[in-house]
């Protein structure tokens, strides 16, 4: 039975150029030596993947970061950020719990007060409250592009616009937007931007990229620097490279990121066709069926939809859609605590549609659905 995966908001399923670009590198690495693959690959992993990723954020490639992961990124780079004493921050109700768990370490170590953007009936971020109520000691705010639990689309270019005449730090966690919505970073004016290469970029796991403005990085303490950018004498510390990639550490994992490199090549071929016919057929399939309860159905959404079935537990209709032949994906509301506060269940399930899934994939996992409700 061909499996349909409607979990592209956990992972994507890659390409089969992309996994045979990373198994090529990695037949390298058995067959030469690893170190040696690697400087087979210099152009490729000094340039081209930087120019892809930076091409496909609008930005300079100078800005751009790789990481293994969307959170190694974003905590790595706010922890070398210097918040000051009683500052405000403030946050999404779309926030990942991963980012609200930082914030509250600072709320212990500097007093730092975090805010939660209020919602509207219309929207997820309350535009006007922003205007309203922006002050000199908002430090920081934080926003989840899409959060984790379902498709909901923060307005971060509407709130760009507001932020770029205010000092505040503008952080957007683009984790679940990646490789599915047109990213560019001069229309947000946001100082950090971040996301994983395995989810809607369909690229492997272990990857990362983040966006740093200058003045992010101008204004961040380094506590640390790795021998890709920096050296000593013993005594004293010289920094040779002061753009984003001062903030990485230079061992990583060679072969995820020639996937990594892959899988752009191919969004950046295809990013025209980003409306997903496919995702907008299973959004409304599902919100006509009975016997389900959709999240968040009062917002726009994109690349996912989730719901709580009426009989059952989350994850026992999980495990039938797996029997049945579809992946989707038990959520947990903790993953979105503010966003999910009122949810009368731990769990939802989740479906998300990347580019890669086709409208008559989407057909074939509604009829083996549809007999689960
Ligand atoms: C909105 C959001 N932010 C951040 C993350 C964390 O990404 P990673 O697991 O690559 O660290 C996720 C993961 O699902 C996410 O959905």
């Amino acid at each position: 039975m061909s499996l349909v995966h409607l979990n592209t908001a956990g992972a994507g399923l890659m390409s089969a150029a992309t996994v045979e670009a990373m198994r090529g590198f990695i037949d390298g690495e058995a067959d030469q030596g690893s170190y040696e693959t690697e400087l087979q690959y210099a152009d490729l992993l000094g340039h081209g993947l930087y120019e892809r990723a930076a091409q496909m954020l609008n930005a300079p490639r100078a800005n751009i970061g790789l990481f293994s992961s969307a959170t190694e990124a974003w905590a790595g780079i706010l922890s070398k950020l210097e918040f000051p004493l009683g500052c405000r921050v403030w946050v999404s109700s779309s926030e990942y719990a991963a980012n609200l768990i930082f914030f509250n370490f600072l709320k212990q170590s500097r007093g730092v007060r975090v805010e939660v953007i209020p919602r509207t009936a219309q929207s997820p971020l309350d535009l006007d409250w922003v205007r309203r109520h922006l002050g000199g000691d908002v430090f920081l705010v934080s926003v989840s592009h899409i959060p984790s639990c379902c498709g909901v689309v923060n307005p971060v270019e509407a709130l760009g616009a507001i932020l770029r005449e205010h000092p505040a730090y503008y952080v957007v966690d683009a984790c679940q937007s990646m490789g599915q919505l047109a990213l560019d970073v001069r229309d947000m004016h946001c100082d950090l931007l971040t996301g994983a290469g395995r989810k809607f970029l369909c690229g492997p796991r272990g990857s990362g990229i983040a966006y740093v403005s200058n003045r992010l990085l101008g204004d961040l303490t380094l506590n640390f620097a790795d021998l890709h950018t920096a050296r000593t004498n013993g005594q004293v510390n010289r920094i040779d490279v002061l753009d984003a990639r001062v903030l990485e550490i230079a061992e990583k994992s060679f072969s995820a990121l020639v996937g990594l490199h892959q899988a752009l090549g191919e969004y950046l071929a295809d990013r025209e066709r980003l409306a997903n016919e496919a995702y907008t057929l299973l959004s409304s399939e599902l919100a006509r069926l009975p016997g389900l309860r959709l999240l968040c159905a009062e917002y726009r959404q994109s690349g996912i939809v989730s719901f709580v079935p009426e009989r059952g537990t989350a994850q026992e209709f999980v495990a039938r859609a797996r029997e049945a032949g579809v992946n989707l994906w038990a959520g947990t509301a903790a993953h979105t605590p503010l966003l999910l506060a009122d949810l009368p269940a731990s769990h939802f399930v989740r479906a998300s549609v990347g580019r890669r899934v086709s409208v008559a994939q989407v057909e074939l996992a509604l009829e083996r659905i549809r007999p689960l409700l």
